[in-house]
């Protein structure tokens, strides 16, 4: 097989920043997918209608010509979203969902949420006007091992929110564990996953092969190789659960070489070759589209796009950095060859 077309994917976890990174990434990610949900941890945070709706503009106003691109916008949860304020998202016909950082997890989560009490109004609004939750699922105690905060939040968080709020929706994003895997699976259809194409390739030696690696450094950190070998189970099974999201997280080159690196993998230069570059290691493609095109959508309650794009199976090398304002910005696996490329999509 050296052809490949399925249905126009979406990217269900995006962080696009703003004016003028925004202009930097945004057409990678336009040219490959039909919408994003759009992450809201800008300085200051998107927290309200508002806030959304003049992001969602500028967002728009950003877009290469001609690009029918959608930002779908979601909230930041703080301890103080109001019941009426997720009411007021709910009744616009952009805003899809709000984000739950736990306080200090990571990229800008210092507004984020400081326990799951103060958040309860706003999860009971969201469960009853229809909007998705999507959580950042780690634990943020110091004395909680980075690599066990994830499993560590399911057990002390996540059962709670599922069990008090039954009818909401709820995407476990990035997920990067098989106890994360394992949990959704086992879980109700009101619980799904993202799942990066970073956390299919890489396990957390990448951080440290030959030296520190800050460009393979991101929140939740890549972990063993037993858990990307549960993700990628999970993500080329015929599960309905789980969807791609990349959390391309751009940092400038400078924030991420240095001596406290920033948390973030570059991903959407080459998102969708990137994927087929996960699926091409289980030598098969049979659920490439349901994961990358059609879960996604079936979860959000969306339409699946209506055209079609191809990849064809051939060498191609990652460009070793990108442009960026008063800077440039390395895209993950920088400089390496991939397999798949993305064809006819101009
Ligand atoms: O690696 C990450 N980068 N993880 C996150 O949760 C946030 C993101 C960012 O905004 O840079
Ligand atoms: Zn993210």
């Amino acid at each position: 097989m050296d052809k490949l077309s399925i249905i126009r994917p979406d990217d269900w976890h995006l962080h696009l920043r703003d004016t003028p990174y925004l202009e930097a990434v945004l057409p990678h990610t336009a040219r490959q997918f039909a919408r994003a949900i759009i992450m809201p941890n800008l300085q200051p945070p998107v927290r309200n209608y508002d806030d959304a709706s003049a992001y969602r503009q500028r967002i728009l106003s950003a877009l290469p010509d001609h690009s029918d691109f959608q930002p779908l916008m979601t909230l930041y949860l703080t301890d103080n979203t109001s019941a009426e304020e997720i009411e007021r998202a709910s009744q616009s016909d952009f805003i899809f969902g709000a984000k739950l950082y736990p306080a200090g997890a990571t990229t800008n989560s210092e507004a984020g949420v400081t326990g799951l009490k103060p958040v309860y109004p706003a999860l009971e609004a969201m469960q009853k006007h229809g909007l998705v939750l999507q959580i950042h699922g780690e634990a943020t105690e110091h004395e909680v091992d980075i690599f066990d905060r994830e499993k560590c939040f399911i057990d002390t968080s996540l059962k709670s929110i599922h069990e008090d709020f039954p009818n909401l929706r709820i995407v476990f994003e990035h997920i990067t564990t098989a106890d994360a895997v394992d949990y959704v699976a086992s879980e109700n259809d009101f619980i799904a996953a993202t799942i990066t194409a970073h956390h299919l390739l890489i396990n957390r030696n990448a951080m440290f092969t030959g030296g520190i690696r800050p460009h393979h450094y991101c929140l939740p950190v890549a972990k063993r190789e037993l858990h990307r070998q549960a993700l990628l189970k999970a993500a080329t099974s015929d599960s309905v659960k789980f969807f791609a999201g990349t959390d391309s997280a751009p940092h400038a080159r400078d924030a991420k070489e240095s001596a406290c690196g920033c948390a973030g993998i570059y991903s959407a230069y080459s998102a969708i070759e990137l994927y087929a570059e996960a699926f091409e290691l289980t030598d098969d493609f049979s659920h490439f589209e349901a994961f990358m095109s059609v879960n996604g959508p079936h979860f959000y309650q969306l339409p699946i796009n209506d055209d079609n794009i191809q990849l064809e199976k051939t060498s191609w090398k990652i460009p070793e950095s990108l442009d960026y304002p008063n800077d440039e910005l390395i895209p993950f696996k920088a400089g390496e060859i991939l397999k798949w490329k993305l064809i006819n999509n101009d």
